[in-house]
């Protein structure tokens, strides 16, 4: 799958579906669930690494665990579902010219046929152009951006109206820039649904309500395995308590043994 057929789904409504991954595990476990697109989040940073933020995450890295992730794909090449990865702080804030070299860099090294990038601002708006412009497909990412969580909080976007109209002027950008796809994250329901509605490209949402053309969770969340959950993630099944509970029960069976 291409990253531009993912308009072909939003022509026939058919709801996109992603996780994300950060290794071989996850990588199969997502692929295995039947999902459209795996994202290589920088959420990789605290889920997989221990940081506190994304912020730390490098182009290396990213590379690294991207490599990982479709090394667990276990579908014919075809079948995969689209690797899209993110690009990490500081590797498109520099300008077009690092940015094209880093994308460049993450598309020549992986499988990843898509790469990720967080708000709209004059600046990042010139990097999409360029990134497009070389070839190189742009999925965008609005509302709740955690690499600007030091100025934004990691709080719901998109509550004042001036917030609002920002959203929308910036989704409407990102559209006209040749973006593929925008990740909605952490706005209100209302303003998702009119963006599902105003534009042609899909709106992938998280914490975004049910009127996105997809839907993407980090897939920790989903599974409970991390200490910090986000308010609009509910895990569908607790899953660190359940592997620590019984990794200790066979620890403790093997020493009565
Ligand atoms: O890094 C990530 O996991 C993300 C999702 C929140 C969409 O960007």
């Amino acid at each position: 799958m291409l990253p531009t057929d993912l308009v072909q789904y939003k022509k026939k409504s058919q709801k996109i579906i992603a996780l994300t991954a950060w290794d071989s595990i996850s990588g199969s476990i997502a692929e295995n669930a039947d999902v459209d697109l795996v994202l290589v989040g920088d959420s990789l940073a605290m889920v997989c690494l221990g940081y506190k933020s994304t912020l730390p995450l490098t182009l290396e890295n990213i590379i690294h665990h991207t490599n990982a992730v479709s090394r667990g794909f276990k579908k014919k090449f075809e079948e995969q579902p689209l690797l899209v990865a993110d690009m990490p702080f500081l590797t498109y804030q520099c300008g077009e010219d690092k940015a094209v070299e880093f994308a460049g860099k993450i598309i020549q090294n992986t499988y990843a046929k898509a790469v990720k990038v967080e708000g709209a601002e004059p600046e990042i708006q010139k990097v999409i152009s360029r990134l497009v412009r070389m070839g190189i497909p742009v999925m965008g990412h609005l509302g709740l951006t955690p690499q600007s969580y030091l100025n934004l909080g990691l709080k719901k976007q998109g509550k004042s109206l001036e917030s609002q109209e920002k959203i929308r002027r910036e989704a409407s950008i990102l559209e006209k820039l040749g973006c593929f796809s925008i990740v909605l994250e952490h706005i209100p329901e209302p303003l998702a649904k009119e963006l599902q509605s105003s534009l042609t490209i899909p709106t992938i949402g998280i914490g975004a309500g049910n009127y996105c053309d997809g839907q993407v969770r980090v897939t920790a969340d989903l599974l409970g395995l991390n200490d910090d959950q986000p308010p609009f993630c509910q895990p569908i099944i607790q899953g660190k308590k359940l592997l620590k509970d019984k990794l200790k029960e066979w620890v403790t069976s093997q020493r009565l043994n």
